[in-house]
């Protein structure tokens, strides 16, 4: 897999793809950090313009079913204000899956990109996997504990990549990577550090 490709200008219409987002309703689900729209959303020819853009053939894409947990749902997060929350470092599901992020608020500062990290302790870079945990004696239960507990505490890791942020900027990268959001941004919707996400197979 790619580890990183990075696509600016991604939209054609930038400004009408966060206009949805703004018209939606953002909710915060239990057991679940950072707020994010009820469902997602694909603009018309999405997937035959993400492959063009990216160099990938995508093999699989889940089309949006109207929930919060949907393909292309967009997220929001602050760094000031009630809802101040801090970014955690951690990885995305499934491990073959590669991530798209779609940075859709103007005036951000460029230092609110998405990190990218190698974990002190362990040497990880991706999400438990059992060859890695083999490779240091441990279970891979364990190595995912060891991930879990230290991904609030920034100093347990070491920064290896780091994609500023710029409006209408694409960021494509393997779900199993460890990352965060570099800084959050803002304290209210129009402020805040939107994007948009999906995930999909590619060969
Ligand atoms: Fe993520």
């Amino acid at each position: 897999m790619r580890s990183l490709i990075v696509i600016d200008s991604f939209y054609p219409n930038p400004k009408a793809i966060r206009q949805k987002a703004l018209n939606m309703k953002f909710v915060e689900p239990d057991n679940l950090i950072g707020w994010r729209t009820t469902q997602g959303y694909f603009p018309d020819n999405f997937v035959a313009m993400l492959e063009q853009k990216s160099g990938l053939k995508i093999v699989h894409i889940r089309m949006p079913e109207g929930t919060p947990y949907d393909n292309g749902t967009y997220y929001l997060a602050f760094n000031s204000g009630k809802k101040k929350e801090n970014p955690w470092i951690h990885w995305d599901a499934p491990a073959s899956h590669y991530v798209c992020l779609v940075y859709l608020t103007e005036n951000v500062p460029v230092s609110s990109g998405t990190s990218f990290f190698r974990h002190r302790k362990t040497g990880a870079e991706f999400g438990p996997t059992a060859k890695y945990a083999r490779h240091l004696g441990i279970s891979k239960q364990t190595l995912k504990n060891l991930l879990d507990r230290d991904g609030p505490y920034r100093k347990r890791f070491i920064e290896t990549d780091k994609v500023g942020y710029r409006f209408n900027r694409a960021l494509i990268f393997p779900a199993n990577r460890l990352h965060s959001a570099s800084e959050h941004f803002g304290n209210d919707l129009i402020s805040g550090r939107i994007f948009q996400a999906f995930t999909f197979k590619a060969s």
